[in-house]
Order: C-alpha cells, then sequence, then structure tokens
C-alpha cells in the first residue's frame, strides 16, 4: 500500500512448467509463478493499481471478472498486453465484499490462455463483511477453492479431449488450486470454501459424498442476505459461491463434481460431461477443533437491481456460435446502455446446447428461470448465469459506472470454446 493508500498489485504473466504427476514437467502458464496466480485482495473504497507485465511471448490480457469498473481498465480484448509489453490498469474498489477473479481475454484465445493455467481469484472485503462472524482466515478456515477439469496425456495438458463436442474441452480428472487428488487438514469446526468454476467448458454439481448440507452464504458478487442449505449446488464456468462446512472432530468428507441435473436430454447431458463425477477436495478433520461461531441471520444487503424500475427490456437469443444471430465483431457495438439506467435482459438458448451469460462490470439480479422465481441460490448477486438448453433467463441490470462511449465492455458465453467462436457482444454505457 502506498502513502496515498493505493493498493499496488504486481501480476507477471510467465511460461514455466509444473509438476502436476510425480517426476512429470507439464509446460504451464501461470502469473508470478508456472500456474494459477496469486490471490489479490482489496477493500471497497480501496484505490487499485495493477502492474502487468506479459512475458509469455504473445499478446494477451487480464479481465477482473466480476470487477466494477471503467471499461479501459476491464482488461477485454481491446485492452490486449502485447508480448514483451506492460499494462497498469487502476480503479476504486465500489462494490461489495465478492469473491472475484481474473484471467487473461484475448479475443479467439481465452480458452487457450486460462487452460494453460492463467487464472487467479481477488476477493473484496468490505466493513459489514469484515465484522460478520463467518470463518474469514485466509487460508485457514477460509479457503479459496479453484476447481478445473484437466486431461493429461503423458506429461502434457490433453487439449485435444474436444472432439465431436459442443461444450469445448472436457477433462478427465479435477484440480483444486493446480492440485491433482487434494486433500485439506481442518482445524475449524466451521470452514468457508470459496468456490470458483475455472473449468473452461464443465459444468460442476457440488455436493458432499456424505451427503450433507452446507450453508450457502455467497454467490458471485458477494454475501446473500442469508444463509441457504443446500446439498447440492451446481456452478458453470466462472461462477463462484462461498459455503461454510461444519466438520466433527476426527471425520472426513468429500467435496465431488456430480452428474447434473441441469435440465439437459440424454444427448446434451452425454456431451456436455453432465455424467461424469469426480473427486474434487477431501476434508479432514483433526481430533480437536476449533469452535466457530454460528453463522448469522442476517449476512449482506445484496445492491442489485430488482427490475422495477428497468428503462428497457433487450433480447439475446444464444446459437452457438451467434448471440442474436451474429458472432462477435471487436469493430461493432451491439448494445448502447444508458447510464446510471437499470434494464432487464431476457437471454434463451435457442439450440440445445448448455450455455451460460456473463455481462462484464455489473452484478445483476436473475428475476425468472422458465418465468418462475429463481431458486434461493440464484437471488443473489450474479454475473453469470446458466442457461439450460432451451431455457429462458430474465436478469436485471444496472449501469452506474462513468459513461464512455468509445470503449466496450462485453457479454458473453463463458464457455470458453463458445467465448471464442464469437459468442460474444459488446456493449457502451452512454
Ligand atoms: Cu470471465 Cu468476459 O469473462
Ligand atoms: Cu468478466
Ligand atoms: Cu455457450
Amino acid at each position: 500500500v502506498d502513502a496515498d493508500g493505493t493498493r499496488n498489485f504486481d501480476l507477471t504473466m510467465q511460461q514455466g512448467s509444473t509438476e502436476f504427476l510425480p517426476g512429470r514437467q507439464t509446460p504451464t502458464w501461470g502469473f508470478n509463478g508456472t500456474y494459477l496466480g496469486p490471490t489479490l485482495r482489496a477493500e471497497r473504497g480501496e484505490r487499485v493499481k495493477v502492474r502487468v507485465r506479459n512475458t509469455l511471448g504473445e499478446a494477451s490480457t487480464v479481465h477482473w471478472h466480476g470487477m466494477h469498473l471503467p471499461a479501459p481498465m476491464d482488461g477485454g480484448p481491446h485492452q490486449m498486453v502485447p508480448a514483451g509489453g506492460t499494462w497498469a490498469p487502476h480503479w476504486t474498489v465500489d462494490q461489495p465484499a465478492a469473491t472475484l477473479w481474473y484471467h487473461p481475454h484475448p479475443h479467439g484465445a481465452t480458452e487457450d490462455h486460462v487452460r494453460r493455467g492463467l487464472a487467479g481469484m481477488f476477493l473484496l472485503d468490505d466493513e459489514r463483511s469484515g465484522r460478520l462472524p463467518l470463518p474469514k482466515r485466509y487460508g485457514v478456515d477460509d479457503l479459496p477453492v479453484i476447481v478445473q477439469d484437466v486431461a493429461f496425456d503423458g506429461k502434457e495438458f490433453d487439449f485435444e479431449h474436444r472432439a465431436l463436442r459442443d461444450v469445448g474441452f472436457l477433462g478427465d480428472r479435477t484440480m483444486v488450486n493446480g492440485t491433482l487428488d487434494p486433500y485439506r487438514e481442518v482445524r475449524d469446526e466451521r470452514v468457508r470454501l470459496r468456490l470458483l468454476n475455472a473449468s473452461t467448458a464443465r459444468v460442476h454439481a457440488f455436493g458432499f459424498d456424505d451427503d450433507r448440507g452446507f450453508s450457502l452464504v455467497a454467490t458471485d458478487g458477494g454475501l446473500l442476505s442469508s444463509a441457504v442449505t443446500k446439498k447440492r449446488l451446481q456452478l458453470s464456468p466462472g461462477e463462484r459461491a462461498e459455503i461454510v462446512v461444519r466438520m466433527e472432530p476426527g471425520e472426513r468428507t468429500v467435496l465431488r463434481s456430480l452428474p447434473l441435473d441441469a435440465g439437459l436430454n440424454f444427448w446434451s447431458k452425454r456431451f456436455s460431461g453432465g455424467d461424469d463425477s469426480f473427486d474434487v477436495l477431501q476434508l479432514r478433520a483433526a481430533e480437536t477443533l476449533r469452535p466457530s461461531p454460528a453463522l448469522p441471520d442476517r449476512l449482506g444487503e445484496p445492491e442489485v437491481p430488482d427490475g422495477s424500475d428497468s428503462v428497457r427490456e433487450r433480447h439475446f437469443r444464444l446459437q452457438l456460435p451467434l448471440i442474436n444471430g451474429r458472432t462477435m465483431d471487436m469493430n461493432r457495438i451491439d448494445t448502447t446502455v444508458t447510464r446510471s439506467t437499470a434494464e432487464t435482459w431476457v437471454i434463451r438458448s435457442e439450440d440445445g446446447t448448455p450455455h451460460n451469460f456473463h455481462v462484464h462490470d455489473v452484478q445483476f439480479r436473475i428475476l425468472s428461470v422458465n418465468g418462475r422465481r429463481p431458486p434461493p441460490e440464484l437471488r443473489g448477486p450474479k454475473d453469470t448465469v446458466f442457461v439450460a438448453p432451451n431455457a429462458t433467463v430474465r436478469i436485471a441490470l444496472r449501469f452506474d459506472g462513468p459513461a464512455d462511449p468509445e470503449t466496450p465492455y462485453m457479454y458473453h458465453c463463458h464457455l470458453l470454446y463458445h467465448e471464442d467462436r464469437g459468442m460474444m457482444g459488446q456493449f457502451v454505457v452512454v
């Protein structure tokens, strides 16, 4: 932190190799290391400055997924950092406590850059979250859980697993924070897992092998108004959730990625990996556990519009590789919204393929899924939402950043293979 209170981060995008499999070095990319990147953390109201250096040997970008910031700082495909170049975005954090993340966004190559290892978490805190009795000792009872599916061909990552699949790459095992077959010793009665689905295409339905319930406390953009008890939680690529798991002394439980119940028919389920299951992370409780306080009744005050003041409704039809009949064009603005207004967006998957929908700069509220009130886990602040085949999802968003008619933000399918094929559009705030 500078004298003037600016929080500075240095991120170097680099190539290297990582020993995932004993004795074998897999070529990988990372931020400040060979795979994934450091967890960045800042507080609401703080000024953040990042010095990004690109030593990859090819151009890339760093996008702050879920962050509300001016478009030139967003790290989308218009903010390329050339090979050997640098970029120094800065902004003031102006949103509630949340689990966000960062990853590259070069047009047409996002899947490749993320899958090689470029991703990290960006945690935001605020005064309210600091006072709540939630597990909050990072790395002790508050753990980042970056979930990715991978496949190996000998020592190399096998990137070619996508043959015949409409969704993109699907691996045959999962890693947490870049580790295969991970386990974690737990020394507290309650542990908070910040789950990030950083897989490029796979939708994970998380649950424990003993079917225990857990408390969902936050979604993409921050805390729910109150905790929700769940046994299963589905996250599509790019989505996050914070859950609190209660452990008994000496017990073990395994977080698993389970077969989906996502409104998929037999074939699309099969070809989107929906029948697969994986052990994701084993938790091993110590023989004595430190007591943790009970969860509070009230958590956050989600700051998302409720649709009542929407000034217009727009429709987005998803049909691989098209959104509203067009593929991404860097030189075309698809949508122009008015600063300080709210809108309702209606997203529909029309091609029998699973998709999701992510909007840069904002957190939105899901108003309905197929005309029905969304389930509790979809009522909090969101920036990415799963759109099952033939589903219709209505969301309310407010655009309250600075007007900038020159620099677009993106909305897109976060199945990165779909994004790279052109399922992305650009909006400007005027
Ligand atoms: Cu996580 Cu446009 O990205
Ligand atoms: Cu994003
Ligand atoms: Cu898609």
